[in-house]
C-alpha cells in the first residue's frame, strides 16, 4: 500500500510492549548514533553496529567518538537502562541477547565519488549482510542520504541473497537532523518522512516514531528519497542566493544583513538560511547537491541551477583569500589567524569544511597560518591538508602577531572575545569577518580595519 498523507503523531507516552521494537542501526556516525540513542530514548531496544572497531570499543566504554551536544547524556542513560548496546557485527546486531531485530536501519556514509555521484557501496554491503541474517519479517530502513531509486537497488540486492524467501520490506526514512543540534532535531523534528510499499512496514514505522510529536508524511519510497535531496539542495540554494546578493551589496555599498532581513520578513521566503558567509561545507550540502545534479542528469534532465549554486559557493569560499590580497598586497611571509575550522559551530566535523579550501588558497600564496577552533582541532590535526597550519591554544594566540584575523566559523564564544586585547597583540589590526559575527561599528571604534561579507 502506498499512502500520501500527513498527520500529527501522539504526544510522548510510555510505549505499550507491542509497539516497542528490537532495532538494529548499522553505522554509528553522526546520524546512526543519534538515531540509535534517540530510538532507545523512545523506549525501543537498540543495538548499534559499526565496522570501525575503534568506535565500537569507545562506545562500549561509554566514550562518544563525536562532539554532539547532549548526546553523551542520552547514550549513558540508555546504556544503563540496557536499551542501547554496541557491536561490530551485523549478525550480532540482528540477533542480540536472544532477541531478533525486526527493524534494521542503514545509516552508513554515502560519500561523493569524483564524478559527483554518491558512493553507495556501503549501503549495498549492509543490505547484503542484513539479507544473510534475516530469519523472519524484517523492515530494512534506509536512513542514509541516497539518490532516488536506491530503494529499488536495496530490494534487488536483498532478493538476490534471500533464497529462503524470508519476508521483508524496504523503507526510505531520510534524516533531516543538523550537526550541533542533532539530538533536539531528532526528538523534535519539523517533520518525519517515510516512504513505504506495504501497510505492514507503515505500521512498524509509525510504532517506531510513536512518541515524537511532529507532522508525519508517509509517501512512496522514491518520493521520500527525493524529499531529502530536494530539501538539502534547496537550502544550499538559499545560502548561495544570499551569498550572490552579498557580492552585489559589496559592489554598490549596500548592507546584505538589511537586505536579508527585509527579504526574510516575507513569510513566503522566511529568514532562515539567509546568512551570507564564506560558503557552505560539511558532509551534506556539497555532496547532496552534486549527487542530486548527477542523478537528474542520469535520468535525462540537466538540473543546471544546481551547478550555479555550487559555482557561487566555490566563489564565496575565496572571500577570505580575496580580502587578504586586497588589504595586505604581497602575501609572502604575512601571517593570518583563523578563528574556527569546523564547517559550522557546535560540531567537530571537518568534512568538506570551507576552512580547508581557504587554507589551501592562502598557503599557495605563501601565507603563514595560525588557527584556533574550540572543538575541531583534534580532527583538524589529523588532516594532511592542514599540516601547514599552526594550531593555537586559544583565539588570542591565533591573533597574536597576525597581519589579519579571519572569522571562518561563527562559534558564539568568538563574539565575546576581548577585542582590546586582540587589537594590542596583532601586528596589523585587520579583521576579515567571514561570518558577520562582529558589530562593525564596535570593531572600528576599537581601532580595527573591519571587513564583513556584503556590508560596508
Ligand atoms: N551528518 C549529518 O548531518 C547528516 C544529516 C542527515 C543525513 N546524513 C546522511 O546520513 C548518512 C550517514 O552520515 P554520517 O554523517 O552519520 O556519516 P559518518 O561517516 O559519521 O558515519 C557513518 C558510519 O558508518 C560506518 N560504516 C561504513 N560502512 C559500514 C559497514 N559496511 N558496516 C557497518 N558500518 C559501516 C562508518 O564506520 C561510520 O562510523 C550519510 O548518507 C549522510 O549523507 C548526514
Amino acid at each position: 500500500m502506498t499512502t500520501d498523507h500527513a498527520y500529527h503523531a501522539a504526544p510522548r507516552h510510555p510505549k505499550p510492549d507491542a509497539a516497542r521494537h528490537d532495532v538494529c542501526v548499522v553505522g554509528t556516525g553522526y546520524v546512526g548514533l543519534v538515531t540509535g540513542a534517540c530510538l532507545a530514548e523512545l523506549g525501543h531496544r537498540v543495538v548499534c553496529v559499526d565496522s570501525d572497531a575503534k568506535k565500537i570499543s569507545a562506545l562500549r566504554q561509554g566514550r562518544i567518538p563525536i562532539y554532539e551536544p547532549g548526546l553523551d547524556e542520552i547514550v549513558a542513560r540508555n546504556r544503563k537502562a540496557k536499551r542501547l548496546t554496541f557491536t561490530g557485527s551485523i549478525r550480532e546486531g540482528m540477533l542480540h541477547a536472544g532477541r531478533r531485530a525486526d527493524v534494521v536501519f542503514i545509516a552508513v556514509g554515502t560519500p561523493p565519488r569524483p564524478d559527483g555521484s554518491a558512493d553507495l557501496s556501503a549501503v549495498e554491503a549492509v543490505a547484503a549482510e542484513v539479507a544473510r541474517h534475516m530469519t523472519d519479517y524484517t523492515v530494512i530502513v534506509d536512513k542514509s542520504t541516497v539518490p532516488v531509486e536506491t530503494g529499488d537497488w536495496v530490494k534487488k540486492t536483498v532478493a538476490r541473497i534471500n533464497k529462503k524467501g524470508v519476508p521483508y520490506d524496504v523503507v526510505s526514512n531520510p534524516e533531516f537532523l543538523a550537526e550541533g543540534t542533532a539530538v533536539k532535531d531528532f526528538l523534535h523534528p519539523d517533520r518525519v518522512v517515510f516512504g513505504v510499499t506495504s501497510a505492514r512496514a507503515e505500521r512498524a514505522m509509525r510504532e517506531i516514531y510513536a512518541g515524537i510529536d511532529a507532522p508525519l508524511l508517509v509517501t512512496d519510497v522514491k518520493s521520500a528519497e527525493l524529499i531529502k535531496h530536494a530539501s538539502n539542495s534547496f537550502l544550499a540554494t538559499k545560502i548561495s542566493f544570499i551569498n550572490a546578493v552579498s557580492v552585489l551589496c559589496e559592489k554598490v555599498g549596500a548592507d546584505v544583513s538589511l537586505v536579508a532581513q527585509g527579504m526574510g520578513l516575507d513569510r513566503r521566503i522566511g529568514s532562515q538560511f539567509l546568512r551570507p558567509g564564506v560558503g557552505f561545507g560539511g558532509f551534506c550540502f556539497p555532496k547532496d547537491l552534486e549527487a542530486f545534479h548527477w542523478i537528474s542528469k542520469q535520468k535525462g534532465y540537466d538540473f543546471a541551477m544546481l551547478k550555479d549554486v555550487k559555482e557561487i559557493n566555490d566563489f564565496q569560499k575565496g572571500w577570505i583569500p580575496r580580502k587578504v590580497s586586497e588589504n595586505l598586497w604581497n602575501l609572502e611571509g604575512k601571517t593570518i589567524g583563523l578563528l574556527g575550522l569546523a564547517f559550522k559551530p557546535n560540531t567537530d566535523d571537518m568534512r568538506f569544511a570551507p576552512s580547508i579550501d581557504i587554507v589551501a588558497a592562502l598557503v599557495r600564496r605563501g601565507v603563514r597560518i595560525k588557527a584556533y577552533d574550540p572543538v575541531a582541532m583534534p580532527r583538524a590535526r589529523a588532516l594532511p591538508e592542514l599540516k601547514r597550519v599552526r594550531l593555537c591554544k586559544d583565539a588570542y594566540e591565533a591573533a597574536k602577531g597576525a597581519d589579519a584575523l579571519a572569522v571562518v566559523t561563527e562559534w558564539p564564544e568568538f563574539a565575546k572575545l576581548d577585542v582590546k586585547r586582540i587589537y594590542r597583540s596583532m601586528r596589523n589590526p585587520l579583521v576579515l569577518d567571514g561570518r558577520n559575527l562582529f558589530d562593525p561599528a564596535a570593531l572600528r571604534a576599537a581601532g580595527f580595519t573591519y571587513c564583513g561579507v556584503g556590508r560596508p
